[in-house]
């Protein structure tokens, strides 16, 4: 049986196409392998969202020609594959195919090519793939990805993301609803429904509430997660739906990338600060106890002092509870690129500004952490901590709780007393379910 090695960089879109991938490659006869070293293809899955993200890969590529086995396979795939098609062919020698996101369904036949010696890059997109009859290869066992929506139709001015994945297009609610089936068949609780601007799901006859309603109401499923919604998709009826089904999380990951207004319509966000900040109040009424993560962007250009600030004190109005924070990173071709040489932001400012950024988010967090401690929750125990022998564990509202437990305890529920904090992660103390007590009157 032939090999096959893939290596994931970028956004949980990735993660779960690489999982794709894995299982369509099983399906012809590979079997998938941890390490490069001696596999027969090796796929690098690459993201093209900051100019660092390519470097890595960059690097990494270097590296792995060094390591591949003779007449192995190299291939790059994902968002830096799509952007650069066949420039990556020519660049590097070594790589002999280059698959954009809506043509993995080709991998098998442009594998089999690369053995005759062919080069080949396929970069077409495709708006009627979904890739519904590959079934996923999943990397975890507690939590799936599942992809609901393909692309995006914002064209945010520093944002590559809608030339390497094309437009947006849904998947039919109906095969959301199957693979969460299968999902949960397999003794999996959790699901992440994945999009761009996840909430503007539309299938042609449901929106992204009657997707939350649908998932949520499958026998087995007890968490519901979704990334990223774009604060314009919410309507009242996905966050009544997202308030209305026990399943769904509370925790919404909204990015703000700006507080300022003058800013946010250079970057063609299309809210305003004040829209912003009514979409968080909106979804906090409707939803008790939420937990907010954003993105924020520092350094885009024309970026002044006075829209720093507000930046700043937007994230003190909003008070997340954690954010990333990122350098605004040029990429070509995108409008920003386009604005004015002088308005480019110089790198000691942006170092400065995202310094402060970073202080005054961990600040925050921080404090409404420290104001959690005795709390009680649930949690859902994910992977084994990455030093001491704890394991990492999820609340509802996403924080991460490290827990003792055992390998058995991957998958399980546990209840627990918050009893320590980092400032940004917590440890917890297993206590017993307390049964639902009267409301004191
Ligand atoms: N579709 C998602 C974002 C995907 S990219 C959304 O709109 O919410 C994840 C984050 O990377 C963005 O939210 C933004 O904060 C950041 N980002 C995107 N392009 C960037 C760029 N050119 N430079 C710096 N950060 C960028
Ligand atoms: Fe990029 Fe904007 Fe689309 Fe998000 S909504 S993927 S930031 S263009
Ligand atoms: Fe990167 Fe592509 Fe995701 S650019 S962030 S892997 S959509």
């Amino acid at each position: 049986m032939p090999s096959v090695y893939i290596e994931t960089y970028g956004c949980q879109m990735n993660v779960s196409d690489s999982e794709l991938m894995y299982g369509k490659l099983r399906a012809e006869g590979y079997e998938s392998v941890d390490v490069p070293h001696g596999a027969d293809v090796v796929l690098v899955n690459t993201c093209a969202i900051r100019e660092n993200a390519e470097q890595r890969v960059i690097g990494r590529l270097g590296e792995l020609r060094r390591d591949l086995k003779p007449g192995a396979i190299l291939g790059v795939t994902g968002c830096m594959a799509q952007r650069l098609g066949a420039r990556l062919l020519e660049t590097d020698t070594r790589v002999q195919i280059v698959v954009g996101p809506d043509a993995y369904r080709m991998l098998p036949a442009l594998i089999d090519g690369a053995r005759q010696g062919e080069r080949f890059s396929a970069t077409d997109f495709d708006l009627e793939e979904h890739y519904e009859d590959f079934t996923a290869r999943r990397f975890e066992g507690v939590k799936a990805w599942i992809p609901v929506q393909r692309g995006c139709d914002y064209r945010c001015t520093y944002c590559i993301v809608p030339t390497t994945r094309g437009p947006e297009r849904s998947r039919r609610l109906a095969d959301v609803v199957r693979e969460t089936r299968d999902v949960a068949e397999q003794g999996i609780t959790e699901v992440v429904l994945l999009g761009q601007t996840v909430n503007s799901y539309h299938d042609g006859t449901h929106d992204f509430a009657d997707l939350l309603r649908a998932v949520g109401a499958v026998e087995g499923i007890r968490r519901v997660r979704y990334t990223s919604p774009h604060p314009n998709d919410f309507s009242d009826r996905v966050i009544a739906a997202m308030a209305e089904t026990p399943a769904v999380c509370e925790h919404v990951h909204l990015p703000m990338q700006s507080g300022s207004t003058a800013m946010l319509k250079r970057m063609l966000r299309r809210y305003s600060r004040e829209d912003y900040l009514a979409c968080v109040e909106r979804l906090r009424a409707a939803i008790p106890g939420l937990g907010l993560t954003t993105d924020i962007i520092v350094g885009f250009p024309g970026e002044t002092d006075g829209e720093f600030e507000e930046t700043l004190s937007l994230c003190r109005a909003v008070r997340f509870d954690d954010a990333f924070t990122f350098k605004f990173s040029a990429r070509e071709g995108t409008p920003a690129t386009r604005m004015p040489p002088e308005w480019t932001v110089p790198d000691a400012v942006v170092d400065a500004r995202y310094d402060a950024l970073v202080a005054t988010v961990r600040g925050i967090s921080r404090e409404r952490n420290m104001a959690r401690l005795g709390q009680r929750l649930e949690v859902l125990v994910e992977k084994e901590a990455r030093k001491g022998d704890l394991y990492q564990a999820r609340s509802r509202d996403f924080k991460t709780v490290l827990v003792p437990g055992t390998a058995d305890s991957i998958g399980r529920y546990l209840h627990v007393e918050l009893s320590g904090t980092t400032g940004a992660t917590f440890t917890g103390t297993p206590v017993a379910e307390r049964h639902a007590l009267p409301m004191a009157g």
